[in-house]
Protein backbone atom coordinates (compact mmCIF):
# COMPACT_ATOMS: atom_id res chain seq x y z
CA UNK A 1 0.00 0.00 0.00
CA UNK A 2 1.60 3.43 -0.84
CA UNK A 3 1.09 6.38 1.87
CA UNK A 4 -1.04 9.31 1.10
CA UNK A 5 1.33 10.69 3.06
CA UNK A 6 4.87 12.31 2.03
CA UNK A 7 8.07 10.85 2.24
CA UNK A 8 9.41 7.52 0.97
CA UNK A 9 10.54 4.24 1.86
CA UNK A 10 12.79 4.37 4.99
CA UNK A 11 12.85 8.51 5.13
CA UNK A 12 12.03 8.85 8.53
CA UNK A 13 11.55 12.90 8.60
CA UNK A 14 10.79 14.66 5.23
CA UNK A 15 13.12 17.39 4.36
CA UNK A 16 11.66 21.21 4.55
CA UNK A 17 9.70 21.66 1.43
CA UNK A 18 10.12 18.16 0.65
CA UNK A 19 6.04 17.53 -0.56
CA UNK A 20 2.70 18.12 0.54
CA UNK A 21 0.35 15.84 1.63
CA UNK A 22 -2.53 14.61 -0.80
CA UNK A 23 -5.09 17.64 -0.55
CA UNK A 24 -2.35 19.98 -1.22
CA UNK A 25 -1.27 23.14 -0.69
CA UNK A 26 -0.44 23.04 2.83
CA UNK A 27 3.85 22.41 3.87
CA UNK A 28 5.25 18.98 4.43
CA UNK A 29 4.34 17.13 6.98
CA UNK A 30 5.90 13.75 8.55
CA UNK A 31 3.89 10.52 10.21
CA UNK A 32 5.29 8.16 12.92
CA UNK A 33 3.65 5.42 15.11
CA UNK A 34 4.96 5.19 18.59
CA UNK A 35 4.07 2.06 20.69
CA UNK A 36 6.50 -0.06 22.70
CA UNK A 37 4.48 -2.90 21.30
CA UNK A 38 6.53 -3.76 18.10
CA UNK A 39 3.70 -6.08 16.67
CA UNK A 40 1.23 -3.30 17.17
CA UNK A 41 3.20 -0.37 15.92
CA UNK A 42 4.15 -2.52 12.96
CA UNK A 43 -0.05 -2.77 12.34
CA UNK A 44 -0.48 0.74 12.39
CA UNK A 45 2.36 1.71 10.46
CA UNK A 46 1.60 -1.13 7.64
CA UNK A 47 -2.00 0.21 7.68
CA UNK A 48 -0.85 3.86 7.21
CA UNK A 49 1.06 3.28 4.20
CA UNK A 50 4.61 3.71 3.11
CA UNK A 51 7.01 6.38 4.56
CA UNK A 52 5.66 6.40 8.13
CA UNK A 53 7.93 5.89 10.50
CA UNK A 54 7.46 3.74 13.82
CA UNK A 55 8.88 4.42 17.24
CA UNK A 56 9.22 1.88 19.90
CA UNK A 57 9.20 5.09 22.41
CA UNK A 58 8.46 8.92 21.97
CA UNK A 59 12.38 9.07 23.53
CA UNK A 60 13.70 7.86 20.57
CA UNK A 61 11.03 10.33 18.45
CA UNK A 62 11.95 13.36 20.70
CA UNK A 63 15.63 12.97 19.50
CA UNK A 64 14.59 12.93 15.75
CA UNK A 65 12.35 15.65 15.79
CA UNK A 66 13.92 18.98 13.75
CA UNK A 67 10.71 21.33 13.90
CA UNK A 68 8.76 19.95 10.67
CA UNK A 69 5.36 19.07 11.78
CA UNK A 70 4.65 15.50 12.70
CA UNK A 71 1.07 13.43 13.05
CA UNK A 72 2.00 11.24 16.20
CA UNK A 73 -0.35 8.20 15.96
CA UNK A 74 -0.20 6.50 19.66
CA UNK A 75 -0.89 2.81 19.82
CA UNK A 76 -2.42 1.29 22.30
CA UNK A 77 0.07 1.19 24.66
CA UNK A 78 -0.53 4.48 25.66
CA UNK A 79 -4.18 3.95 27.03
CA UNK A 80 -2.43 3.55 29.88
CA UNK A 81 -2.83 6.70 31.84
CA UNK A 82 1.07 6.86 32.79
CA UNK A 83 1.88 6.70 29.35
CA UNK A 84 -0.07 9.06 28.04
CA UNK A 85 0.96 11.45 30.49
CA UNK A 86 4.50 10.99 29.01
CA UNK A 87 2.81 12.04 25.60
CA UNK A 88 1.40 14.98 27.03
CA UNK A 89 4.53 16.52 27.97
CA UNK A 90 5.73 15.84 24.41
CA UNK A 91 2.54 17.71 22.94
CA UNK A 92 2.90 20.71 25.17
CA UNK A 93 6.33 20.87 24.96
CA UNK A 94 6.36 20.67 21.47
CA UNK A 95 4.07 22.62 18.73
CA UNK A 96 4.93 21.35 15.68
CA UNK A 97 3.98 17.74 17.07
CA UNK A 98 0.18 16.36 16.76
CA UNK A 99 -1.36 13.59 18.42
CA UNK A 100 -3.97 10.75 17.38
CA UNK A 101 -4.34 8.19 19.61
CA UNK A 102 -5.99 4.05 18.74
CA UNK A 103 -7.62 2.53 21.84
CA UNK A 104 -8.22 -1.47 22.65
CA UNK A 105 -11.96 0.33 24.45
CA UNK A 106 -12.54 3.52 23.53
CA UNK A 107 -14.56 4.79 26.73
CA UNK A 108 -15.79 7.85 27.12
CA UNK A 109 -13.25 8.19 30.16
CA UNK A 110 -10.43 7.59 28.00
CA UNK A 111 -11.03 10.04 25.57
CA UNK A 112 -11.81 12.92 27.87
CA UNK A 113 -8.73 11.84 29.65
CA UNK A 114 -6.51 11.65 25.90
CA UNK A 115 -8.47 14.86 24.71
CA UNK A 116 -7.32 16.66 27.82
CA UNK A 117 -3.66 15.34 27.22
CA UNK A 118 -3.92 17.10 24.40
CA UNK A 119 -4.27 14.26 21.36
CA UNK A 120 -6.47 15.37 19.12
CA UNK A 121 -8.56 12.28 18.57
CA UNK A 122 -8.93 8.84 19.49
CA UNK A 123 -10.27 5.71 17.46
CA UNK A 124 -11.45 2.58 18.23
CA UNK A 125 -9.01 -0.97 17.42
CA UNK A 126 -9.73 -2.50 14.88
CA UNK A 127 -9.45 0.54 12.77
CA UNK A 128 -10.10 1.04 9.49
CA UNK A 129 -7.38 2.30 7.28
CA UNK A 130 -9.30 4.75 5.59
CA UNK A 131 -10.30 6.02 9.06
CA UNK A 132 -6.78 5.78 10.22
CA UNK A 133 -6.06 8.23 7.15
CA UNK A 134 -8.89 10.92 7.08
CA UNK A 135 -8.09 11.31 11.19
CA UNK A 136 -4.64 11.69 10.49
CA UNK A 137 -5.07 14.41 7.63
CA UNK A 138 -7.25 16.30 10.08
CA UNK A 139 -5.01 16.38 12.52
CA UNK A 140 -1.87 17.45 10.14
CA UNK A 141 -3.91 19.84 8.57
CA UNK A 142 -4.65 21.53 11.89
CA UNK A 143 -0.62 21.92 12.42
CA UNK A 144 -0.56 23.96 9.48
CA UNK A 145 -2.25 27.55 10.23
CA UNK A 146 -1.28 28.69 6.37
CA UNK A 147 -3.33 25.99 5.44
CA UNK A 148 -6.63 26.54 3.01
CA UNK A 149 -9.50 26.74 4.56
CA UNK A 150 -11.99 23.56 4.94
CA UNK A 151 -13.00 21.93 1.66
CA UNK A 152 -16.45 20.54 1.89
CA UNK A 153 -16.78 17.27 2.93
CA UNK A 154 -13.94 17.60 6.09
CA UNK A 155 -11.02 17.01 3.30
CA UNK A 156 -7.36 17.98 4.06
CA UNK A 157 -7.66 21.45 5.60
CA UNK A 158 -9.10 22.39 9.30
CA UNK A 159 -12.59 23.76 9.15
CA UNK A 160 -13.34 27.66 8.26
CA UNK A 161 -14.87 29.31 11.01
CA UNK A 162 -15.34 32.49 9.62
CA UNK A 163 -17.93 33.85 6.97
CA UNK A 164 -21.26 33.59 9.67
CA UNK A 165 -23.35 30.86 11.13
CA UNK A 166 -24.55 28.27 9.10
CA UNK A 167 -28.70 27.59 8.84
CA UNK A 168 -30.17 25.43 11.57
CA UNK A 169 -33.08 22.67 9.86
CA UNK A 170 -34.57 20.41 12.24
CA UNK A 171 -37.28 18.07 10.89
CA UNK A 172 -40.00 17.10 13.28
CA UNK A 173 -43.16 14.94 13.65
CA UNK A 174 -45.22 14.44 16.22
CA UNK A 175 -46.06 11.18 14.71
CA UNK A 176 -43.43 7.94 14.80
CA UNK A 177 -42.51 6.51 11.36
CA UNK A 178 -43.63 9.72 9.71
CA UNK A 179 -40.36 9.90 7.62
CA UNK A 180 -38.29 12.30 9.17
CA UNK A 181 -35.30 10.56 9.45
CA UNK A 182 -35.65 9.52 5.18
CA UNK A 183 -36.50 13.14 4.65
CA UNK A 184 -33.62 14.65 6.92
CA UNK A 185 -31.03 12.16 5.81
CA UNK A 186 -31.64 12.92 1.92
CA UNK A 187 -31.78 16.44 2.09
CA UNK A 188 -28.54 16.73 4.11
CA UNK A 189 -27.14 14.36 1.41
CA UNK A 190 -28.62 16.51 -1.37
CA UNK A 191 -27.48 20.02 0.52
CA UNK A 192 -23.86 18.23 0.84
CA UNK A 193 -23.62 17.66 -2.84
CA UNK A 194 -24.91 21.10 -3.54
CA UNK A 195 -22.38 22.70 -1.20
CA UNK A 196 -19.11 20.33 -2.11
CA UNK A 197 -19.84 21.71 -6.25
CA UNK A 198 -19.82 24.85 -5.28
CA UNK A 199 -16.92 24.59 -2.69
CA UNK A 200 -19.28 25.82 0.31
CA UNK A 201 -18.83 25.21 3.82
CA UNK A 202 -19.64 21.53 4.82
CA UNK A 203 -23.09 19.98 5.86
CA UNK A 204 -23.77 18.44 8.70
CA UNK A 205 -26.62 16.15 9.76
CA UNK A 206 -27.06 15.64 13.54
CA UNK A 207 -29.12 12.96 15.14
CA UNK A 208 -31.18 14.35 17.77
CA UNK A 209 -33.46 10.81 18.04
CA UNK A 210 -30.95 10.52 21.18
CA UNK A 211 -32.54 7.16 21.76
CA UNK A 212 -33.55 5.46 18.81
CA UNK A 213 -31.83 7.23 16.54
CA UNK A 214 -30.65 5.40 13.08
CA UNK A 215 -29.21 7.88 10.93
CA UNK A 216 -25.81 5.76 11.06
CA UNK A 217 -27.33 3.06 9.76
CA UNK A 218 -29.37 4.71 7.02
CA UNK A 219 -26.16 5.96 5.80
CA UNK A 220 -24.68 2.52 6.73
CA UNK A 221 -21.83 4.41 8.80
CA UNK A 222 -19.79 3.32 11.60
CA UNK A 223 -19.22 5.73 13.83
CA UNK A 224 -15.92 6.53 16.35
CA UNK A 225 -17.67 8.83 18.11
CA UNK A 226 -21.16 9.72 18.87
CA UNK A 227 -22.76 12.71 19.93
CA UNK A 228 -22.20 11.13 23.41
CA UNK A 229 -18.43 12.39 22.97
CA UNK A 230 -19.32 15.66 21.87
CA UNK A 231 -20.55 15.83 25.39
CA UNK A 232 -18.19 14.61 27.26
CA UNK A 233 -15.69 17.24 25.79
CA UNK A 234 -18.21 20.14 25.75
CA UNK A 235 -15.71 22.40 27.88
CA UNK A 236 -13.00 22.62 25.24
CA UNK A 237 -15.13 22.10 22.33
CA UNK A 238 -14.26 23.80 19.08
CA UNK A 239 -14.33 23.62 15.89
CA UNK A 240 -11.28 21.50 15.39
CA UNK A 241 -12.05 19.20 17.81
CA UNK A 242 -15.73 18.87 16.51
CA UNK A 243 -14.21 18.21 13.26
CA UNK A 244 -12.54 14.54 14.63
CA UNK A 245 -15.74 13.81 16.02
CA UNK A 246 -17.82 13.69 12.87
CA UNK A 247 -18.01 10.96 10.48
CA UNK A 248 -18.18 11.45 6.80
CA UNK A 249 -20.82 10.15 4.24
CA UNK A 250 -18.27 9.59 1.30
CA UNK A 251 -20.28 9.43 -2.02
CA UNK A 252 -21.73 12.77 -0.84
CA UNK A 253 -19.16 14.89 1.67
CA UNK A 254 -22.18 15.13 4.69
CA UNK A 255 -20.49 15.16 7.62
CA UNK A 256 -22.88 13.45 10.31
CA UNK A 257 -22.95 13.08 14.30
CA UNK A 258 -24.94 10.24 15.26
CA UNK A 259 -26.73 9.31 17.67
CA UNK A 260 -25.38 7.75 21.19
CA UNK A 261 -25.21 3.73 20.57
CA UNK A 262 -26.86 3.04 23.86
CA UNK A 263 -30.10 4.04 24.32
CA UNK A 264 -29.22 4.92 27.89
CA UNK A 265 -27.05 7.42 27.04
CA UNK A 266 -29.91 10.17 26.06
CA UNK A 267 -30.32 11.07 29.23
CA UNK A 268 -26.84 12.26 30.13
CA UNK A 269 -27.55 15.12 27.26
CA UNK A 270 -29.19 18.30 28.18
CA UNK A 271 -30.82 20.77 25.58
CA UNK A 272 -28.27 23.12 26.54
CA UNK A 273 -25.67 20.66 25.45
CA UNK A 274 -27.47 19.95 22.21
CA UNK A 275 -27.75 23.89 21.87
CA UNK A 276 -23.36 24.14 22.72
CA UNK A 277 -22.62 21.57 19.56
CA UNK A 278 -25.11 22.98 17.34
CA UNK A 279 -23.39 26.29 18.08
CA UNK A 280 -19.76 25.08 17.54
CA UNK A 281 -21.26 23.22 13.91
CA UNK A 282 -22.80 26.16 12.86
CA UNK A 283 -19.20 28.16 13.38
CA UNK A 284 -17.79 25.95 10.13
CA UNK A 285 -20.60 24.17 8.47
CA UNK A 286 -22.88 26.20 5.81
CA UNK A 287 -25.52 23.99 6.92
CA UNK A 288 -26.84 21.72 10.02
CA UNK A 289 -29.74 19.86 9.11
CA UNK A 290 -31.26 17.79 12.53
CA UNK A 291 -32.92 14.62 12.76
CA UNK A 292 -35.33 14.47 16.11
CA UNK A 293 -37.80 11.51 17.63
CA UNK A 294 -41.58 11.66 17.60
CA UNK A 295 -42.23 13.68 20.38
CA UNK A 296 -41.53 16.80 22.36
CA UNK A 297 -38.83 17.31 24.81
CA UNK A 298 -36.40 19.58 25.97
CA UNK A 299 -33.61 18.77 23.49
CA UNK A 300 -36.66 19.40 20.35
CA UNK A 301 -38.38 22.90 21.82
CA UNK A 302 -35.00 24.11 22.05
CA UNK A 303 -33.97 23.41 18.45
CA UNK A 304 -37.04 24.60 17.52
CA UNK A 305 -36.18 27.55 18.73
CA UNK A 306 -33.07 28.12 17.48
CA UNK A 307 -33.98 26.76 14.01
CA UNK A 308 -34.19 29.02 10.64
CA UNK A 309 -36.52 26.42 9.18
CA UNK A 310 -38.87 23.50 11.22
CA UNK A 311 -39.68 20.69 8.62
CA UNK A 312 -43.10 19.50 9.92
CA UNK A 313 -43.27 15.65 8.81
CA UNK A 314 -46.96 14.44 7.95
CA UNK A 315 -47.62 10.88 6.85
CA UNK A 316 -50.73 10.51 4.24
CA UNK A 317 -53.02 8.85 7.05
CA UNK A 318 -55.51 10.25 9.25
CA UNK A 319 -53.52 9.26 12.70
CA UNK A 320 -50.98 11.37 11.46
CA UNK A 321 -52.85 13.98 10.13
CA UNK A 322 -54.62 14.26 13.70
CA UNK A 323 -51.07 14.22 15.51
CA UNK A 324 -49.80 16.69 13.31
CA UNK A 325 -52.75 18.61 13.94
CA UNK A 326 -52.18 18.68 17.67
CA UNK A 327 -48.21 18.97 16.91
CA UNK A 328 -48.79 22.29 15.03
CA UNK A 329 -51.29 23.81 17.61
CA UNK A 330 -48.57 23.22 20.09
CA UNK A 331 -45.97 24.86 18.37
CA UNK A 332 -48.04 27.95 18.27
CA UNK A 333 -48.87 27.84 21.91
CA UNK A 334 -45.12 28.05 22.19
CA UNK A 335 -45.25 31.02 19.79
CA UNK A 336 -42.69 29.49 17.32
CA UNK A 337 -43.54 31.67 14.88
CA UNK A 338 -45.23 30.47 11.69
CA UNK A 339 -43.21 31.71 9.24
CA UNK A 340 -40.46 28.85 9.46
CA UNK A 341 -42.73 25.63 9.81
CA UNK A 342 -42.92 23.93 6.85
CA UNK A 343 -45.11 20.94 6.22
CA UNK A 344 -43.95 18.06 4.68
CA UNK A 345 -46.56 16.04 3.37
CA UNK A 346 -44.67 12.36 2.89
CA UNK A 347 -46.27 8.96 0.75
CA UNK A 348 -48.55 12.02 -0.57
CA UNK A 349 -49.91 10.89 -3.96
CA UNK A 350 -52.98 9.64 -5.65
CA UNK A 351 -52.56 5.91 -4.34
CA UNK A 352 -53.49 6.71 -0.45
CA UNK A 353 -56.99 8.29 -1.42
CA UNK A 354 -56.37 11.30 0.97
CA UNK A 355 -56.80 14.26 -0.80
CA UNK A 356 -53.87 16.44 -0.33
CA UNK A 357 -56.21 19.45 -0.57
CA UNK A 358 -57.97 18.58 2.34
CA UNK A 359 -55.76 17.72 4.65
CA UNK A 360 -53.96 21.12 3.93
CA UNK A 361 -57.77 22.57 5.12
CA UNK A 362 -57.54 20.42 8.28
CA UNK A 363 -53.92 21.59 9.06
CA UNK A 364 -54.81 25.45 8.28
CA UNK A 365 -51.28 25.13 6.28
CA UNK A 366 -50.09 24.71 2.67
CA UNK A 367 -47.87 21.79 1.67
CA UNK A 368 -44.43 23.69 0.88
CA UNK A 369 -43.63 19.58 -0.29
CA UNK A 370 -45.28 16.32 -0.96
CA UNK A 371 -43.14 13.67 -1.09
CA UNK A 372 -44.54 10.20 -2.93
CA UNK A 373 -44.68 7.05 -1.53
CA UNK A 374 -42.29 4.54 -3.49
CA UNK A 375 -40.67 1.24 -2.58
CA UNK A 376 -37.18 2.58 -3.83
CA UNK A 377 -37.59 4.10 -0.25
CA UNK A 378 -37.13 1.21 1.65
CA UNK A 379 -35.15 -0.38 -0.40
CA UNK A 380 -32.20 2.16 -0.21
CA UNK A 381 -33.03 1.85 3.51
CA UNK A 382 -32.20 -1.51 3.68
CA UNK A 383 -29.29 -0.82 1.61
CA UNK A 384 -27.84 2.00 3.74
CA UNK A 385 -27.92 4.09 0.87
CA UNK A 386 -29.53 7.67 -0.20
CA UNK A 387 -32.52 7.47 -1.97
CA UNK A 388 -31.01 10.45 -3.83
CA UNK A 389 -28.19 8.53 -4.71
CA UNK A 390 -29.70 5.22 -5.15
CA UNK A 391 -32.42 6.48 -7.29
CA UNK A 392 -31.94 9.63 -8.12
CA UNK A 393 -34.68 9.22 -10.91
CA UNK A 394 -37.18 8.06 -8.64
CA UNK A 395 -40.37 10.63 -7.97
CA UNK A 396 -39.24 10.56 -4.02
CA UNK A 397 -35.60 12.53 -5.49
CA UNK A 398 -37.20 15.07 -7.76
CA UNK A 399 -39.30 16.03 -4.19
CA UNK A 400 -36.24 15.97 -2.26
CA UNK A 401 -34.60 18.04 -5.07
CA UNK A 402 -37.31 20.51 -4.86
CA UNK A 403 -37.51 21.25 -1.24
CA UNK A 404 -33.76 21.81 -1.48
CA UNK A 405 -34.62 24.35 -3.93
CA UNK A 406 -36.12 25.82 -0.88
CA UNK A 407 -32.85 26.10 1.06
CA UNK A 408 -29.83 26.42 -0.78
CA UNK A 409 -29.11 29.90 -2.88
CA UNK A 410 -31.14 29.63 -5.65
CA UNK A 411 -29.53 28.23 -8.97
CA UNK A 412 -29.87 30.24 -11.82
CA UNK A 413 -33.84 31.02 -12.32
CA UNK A 414 -35.08 29.79 -9.30
CA UNK A 415 -36.36 31.69 -6.27
CA UNK A 416 -36.44 30.60 -2.74
CA UNK A 417 -39.70 30.29 -1.71
N1 LIG B 1 -41.93 8.32 0.79
C1 LIG B 1 -41.79 7.08 1.25
N2 LIG B 1 -42.11 6.01 0.46
C2 LIG B 1 -41.97 4.74 0.92
N3 LIG B 1 -41.53 4.43 2.14
C3 LIG B 1 -41.21 5.43 2.96
C4 LIG B 1 -41.31 6.80 2.57
N4 LIG B 1 -40.89 7.58 3.61
C5 LIG B 1 -40.54 6.73 4.59
N5 LIG B 1 -40.72 5.45 4.22
C6 LIG B 1 -40.45 4.24 5.03
O1 LIG B 1 -41.01 4.41 6.31
C7 LIG B 1 -40.15 3.96 7.30
C8 LIG B 1 -40.08 4.99 8.40
O2 LIG B 1 -39.38 6.13 7.93
P1 LIG B 1 -38.42 6.98 8.88
O3 LIG B 1 -37.53 6.07 9.63
O4 LIG B 1 -37.85 8.06 8.08
O5 LIG B 1 -39.51 7.58 9.86
P2 LIG B 1 -39.28 8.41 11.20
O6 LIG B 1 -40.32 9.46 11.24
O7 LIG B 1 -37.88 8.85 11.27
O8 LIG B 1 -39.53 7.27 12.28
P3 LIG B 1 -39.19 7.32 13.86
O9 LIG B 1 -40.27 8.15 14.49
O10 LIG B 1 -39.26 5.88 14.26
O11 LIG B 1 -37.84 7.93 13.98
C9 LIG B 1 -38.80 3.70 6.67
O12 LIG B 1 -38.43 2.37 6.80
C10 LIG B 1 -38.96 4.06 5.23
O13 LIG B 1 -38.47 3.04 4.39
MG1 LIG C 1 -36.40 8.52 12.75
Amino acid sequence: MTSPFIGQPGEAMPRPGGGAPAGGGAPAFAVVVVDADQAARSRLAMQLGQGVTPFGSLNELAARLTGQPVVMVLGPSFNDPDQLAIAEQLISARREVGAIMVATELTTDLLQKALRAGVKDVLQLPVDSGQLVDAVRRVAASLQPSSPPAVAGGQAAGPEVDGGAGKLITVFSTKGGAGKSVIATNLAVTMAMRAKKRGDKPVVLVDADLQFGDIAVMLKLSPQHTIVQAVSALDRLDANLMQNLLIEHEPSGLLVLPAPLEPAFADQIGAEDVRRIIDVLRSFCSLVVVDTPAYFNDVVLTLIEDSDDVLLVAGMDIPNIKNVKIGLQTLKLLGTPTEKLRLILNRADSKVRLDVTEVERTLGVKADSRIPSDVVVPQAVNKGAAVVIDAPKSGVSKAIEELADQFSPAPAGRKKK
